[in-house]
């Protein structure tokens, strides 16, 4: 399975002024969980990493300590995620016919996740990792800040990543989303866009982006109690 990880953000709501990828994360960056699931998982035998050619350095040197077998490929990033994975479907070998999109920042998510999604995609053309909401959502005018609406919950599931897709479904659907200028914040809202179907895979509780200091402290507890279990 090929894998491409989105890794080219900042680290702007992390309040720091580098990749937020690059933070420590107990023993080593954060981008570095992300490379060591997917190297424990079976199924992914390719990885592309999607940053900025300032990072690439710090990318190549984690690579080298995690002594990955699988084959690596830096891919340029754009200015927003989804430029970013456009830029990262482009630089897939031309033979790849299915792709798990996960993002750097979900440096939680297990091998297991990775295959699991590996496997479901090669019987469907879209899925997600995805779990129930447990909070009730409401949807709130920006302005006024008065509730407009309050969805059923049990219809309601968190998208994550892995997403996976068929690439070539993949490439068509941003390609629309840039002749439309679709703004969207993950792979499956083109697919949803241009009517193509989208199935849901159990996700992980734990499997949670890193976007804010709270969130690093609640990953590093995570980390420590896997350990502590494992151990
Ligand atoms: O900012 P956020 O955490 O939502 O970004 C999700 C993922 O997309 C992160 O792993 C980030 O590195 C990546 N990203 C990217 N290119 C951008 C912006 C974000 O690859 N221009």
């Amino acid at each position: 399975m090929y894998l491409l990880i989105p890794a080219a953000g900042s680290g702007r709501r992390m309040g720091s002024n580098r990749n937020k990828l690059l933070l420590p994360l107990l023993d080593r960056p954060l981008l570095a969980w992300t490379l060591l699931a997917a190297k424990q998982s079976q199924h992914i035998h390719w990885i592309g990493i999607i940053g900025q050619p300032d990072d690439w350095q710090d990318f190549k040197e984690i690579v080298t300590s995690l002594e990955l077998t699988k084959m690596v490929h830096l891919i340029p990033g754009g200015s927003t995620r989804q430029e970013s994975v456009y830029r990262g479907l482009q630089g897939l070998p031309a033979i790849a016919e299915r792709v798990l999109i996960h993002d750097g920042a979900r440096c939680l998510a297990t091998p297991e996740l990775f295959d699991r999604c590996s496997e479901a995609v090669m019987n469907c053309s879209g899925l997600i990792a995805a779990i129930p909401v447990k909070d009730t959502i409401k949807v709130v005018s920006p302005g006024s800040r008065l509730i407009e609406d309050t969805p059923d919950r049990s219809r309601l599931w968190a998208a994550q990543t892995p997403q996976g897709f068929g690439v070539e479904q993949l490439l068509r659907c941003h390609a629309e989303g840039v002749r439309q200028n679709w703004e969207v914040t993950d792979d499956a809202a083109l697919f949803e866009q241009c009517g193509l179907p989208v199935q849901i895979v159990e996700g992980e509780e734990t499997n949670l982006k890193v976007t804010t200091p709270v969130d690093l402290a609640i990953a590093e507890f995570i980390l420590r109690q896997r350990f502590q279990t494992s151990a």
